[in-house]
Formats: structure tokens, C-alpha cells, sequence
């Protein structure tokens, strides 16, 4: 099998922070927009910028502090990233998809993504959550496109992707039912990403209804897509952080995310506690 540069970069960054970390992640998490706190739930943390990680770009987002956080969850062993890289900056999908990859290399076999996002369905109020149940790419590209640039052929996955089920059934099953016995309001939906960085028209949130999307993000779609074409489980989580098609501003998406920090924690860590106590999940 060839080899493609993404792949082998890949490998030698994560046994670069092997070296740096005694813990073997099973689990990775990508804390979006304002989320980045969440890493006060991990224990014995070993936390590296990502300006130290090789091949890894700045973060220039408000609310995405750049640090990859290898510790303990409830004794889980996880791989976090504080703070992730889009599209809409300018990077190319394989830089915006290659964490996903390192993290593989890590050792993890399941990712739960995370992201602040747009309400459209009517039924959902600012501030709750949306485990994802499905998404609609519209970022007009996705990260599995010529990786290699060197015909259709990546090193580490097949070419044709299976994306029925992306979402896994158990973690959306388990992420329903902690939400619940935790009294935290978590709603199921698709969620749909554009490119960003523009917020959308009124015009095109109808349009996003009418497809079928239950709310709307600019990140986290390319990440599930390099997730599943490299066999690991995922789960996703958005925090509708306001009514997508009204007049908003980064700075309140980010606070309302902030205000939701300490609700994402315990719902992600008693999904976790879950997983550690039935082992099997993962
Ligand atoms: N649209 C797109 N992305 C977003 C939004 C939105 O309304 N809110 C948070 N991320």
C-alpha cells in the first residue's frame, strides 16, 4: 500500500506525544466553539499547545484555545482537543481533518465530537443540546477527496465510505439516556455545515428546514467523515447556542457556550462513566 504524506505524519506526530504522555487515549473528544473548559473534568492532565505539536496550525478562533489535554475521565483514558481548526480559515480539509488522524495513530477507537451551532428547528430553544443523529455536508468538499493527491488511494482507509449510521447507535442510545437521568433537555436531530464563516440568510435557513436539517454548524461534519473512513465510532453532540437566520455575533455564541460548559460536563462524563462501567461499548 502506498503511503500518502497525511498518513505518515500522522504516525510520527502521535508517537511524538506518546513520548510526552503516559496515557493511551481510548476515547478522543473535539470541544467546539466557547466548550474548551470541559477539560476540567480530566485528571492527571498532560496538556500540549498545539503550536509545540508538529504539523498542527495555530487556532485563530475566539473560544478555541489550542491544546491537546491527554488525561483520565471517570478512569477512561481520552485524548482531548481544546479547540479545533475549520474550513473557513483557510486550511485545506486535510489539515482541518488531520487531529482525527493522529488521534487514531493515539490509539482511540471512539469520537465524540462536539459543536456550538444554530437552532432551526422550531421545537429547539438556546441552550439545549442536539445528540446528532444524521448530518447534510453542504461545504461543497469533504476531507476524503485526493488525500493523497496522488490518484484515489490514502494508505489508511478504503476508498468508498459507508455513511449510514456515521452516528452510532449505542452512543446515541446512551447519550439520550444520560441526558435524561441527569435532567439535562438533549433533543435528536440532523445537523447540517456550511462553510462559513457568514452566518446564513433567512432565505437559507427555510432551505436547510425544507432539507431536513434540525440545526446548523460551519465545523465538526469533515471530522465525523475522517472518523468513520478510519473505523471509529462516533458520537456527536451540538449545543444550539441561538435561532440560526437572526442577527448574532461570535462573542454571544461563544458566552452562551461558556454558560453551558458545566451541563456538557456532566452529560459527557456520565456517558463516560457508562462506557467504563460496561467496557464493551468501545
Ligand atoms: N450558523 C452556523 N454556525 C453556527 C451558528 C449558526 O447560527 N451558531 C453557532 N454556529
Amino acid at each position: 500500500m502506498i503511503k500518502n504524506a497525511q498518513a505518515k505524519r500522522a504516525k510520527k506526530v502521535a508517537n511524538f506525544i506518546k513520548k510526552q504522555a503516559d496515557v493511551r487515549p481510548i476515547l478522543g473528544i473535539i470541544l467546539g466553539s466557547g466548550l474548551g473548559d470541559f477539560v476540567e473534568n480530566i485528571e492527571n492532565k498532560r496538556t500540549i499547545p498545539y503550536s509545540k505539536i508538529p504539523y498542527f496550525v495555530k487556532t485563530t478562533v475566539k473560544g478555541h484555545t489550542g491544546r491537546l489535554v491527554i488525561g483520565k475521565i471517570r478512569d477512561l483514558p481520552v485524548a482531548v482537543m481544546q479547540g479545533r481548526f475549520h474550513y473557513y480559515e483557510g486550511h485545506s480539509m486535510g489539515v482541518v481533518t488531520f487531529p482525527v488522524r493522529v488521534l487514531k495513530h493515539l490509539g482511540i477507537r471512539c469520537l465524540f465530537v462536539t459543536n456550538a451551532a444554530g437552532g432551526i428547528n422550531p421545537k429547539f430553544k438556546t441552550g439545549d443540546f442536539m445528540i446528532i443523529k444524521d448530518h447534510i455536508n453542504l461545504m461543497g468538499t469533504n476531507p476524503l477527496i485526493n488525500q493523497a493527491q496522488n490518484g484515489f488511494i490514502d494508505s489508511e482507509f478504503e476508498p468508498f465510505i459507508n455513511m449510514t449510521d456515521a452516528y452510532d447507535n449505542q452512543y446515541i442510545s446512551l447519550g439520550e439516556k444520560t441526558a435524561s437521568k441527569s435532567g439535562i433537555r438533549a433533543k435528536k436531530g440532523v445537523l447540517a455545515a456550511i462553510q462559513g464563516p457568514i452566518y446564513e440568510t433567512p432565505a437559507e435557513i427555510k432551505m436547510l428546514r425544507r432539507l431536513g436539517a434540525d440545526a446548523v454548524c460551519m465545523s465538526a461534519i469533515p471530522e465525523v467523515i475522517m472518523a468513520r473512513a478510519l473505523n471509529l465510532k462516533v458520537f456527536g453532540i451540538s449545543l444550539i447556542t441561538n435561532k440560526a437566520g437572526v442577527h448574532l455575533c461570535h462573542e454571544n455564541v461563544v458566552k452562551e457556550s461558556e454558560k453551558n460548559i458545566e451541563r456538557l460536563g456532566r452529560l459527557l462524563t456520565g456517558m463516560i462513566e457508562r462506557i467504563k462501567k460496561r467496557g464493551s461499548i468501545y
